[in-house]
């Protein structure tokens, strides 16, 4: 258990990203982090995206912690 990574989504905020873990952008280079814990940003107002910088409190970004029903949302696009 101690080594596995876990993503908690926090309602009204960001994802947290409990390590180890490593990250890289979509063309294979690593972001660099530098602790064990990152939340990263799911409203896209950071000024530091991936990760959130708190910017979601000023524009009272609203979204729940638990998953949303899949079941009732059509997929905006598909792979
Ligand atoms: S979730 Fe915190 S700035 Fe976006």
């Amino acid at each position: 258990m101690a080594d596995d990574v876990t993503i908690t989504s926090y309602r009204d905020g960001p994802l947290l990203v409990r390590g180890p873990f490593k990250m890289l952008d979509q063309d294979g280079r690593e972001i660099e982090v530098d602790r064990d814990v990152v939340a990263l940003c799911r409203c896209g107002r950071s000024r530091l995206r991936p990760f959130c910088d708190g910017s979601h409190k000023l524009t009272r970004w609203r979204a729940p912690s638990e998953a949303e029903d899949r079941s009732q949302v059509t997929p905006r696009f598909q792979r």
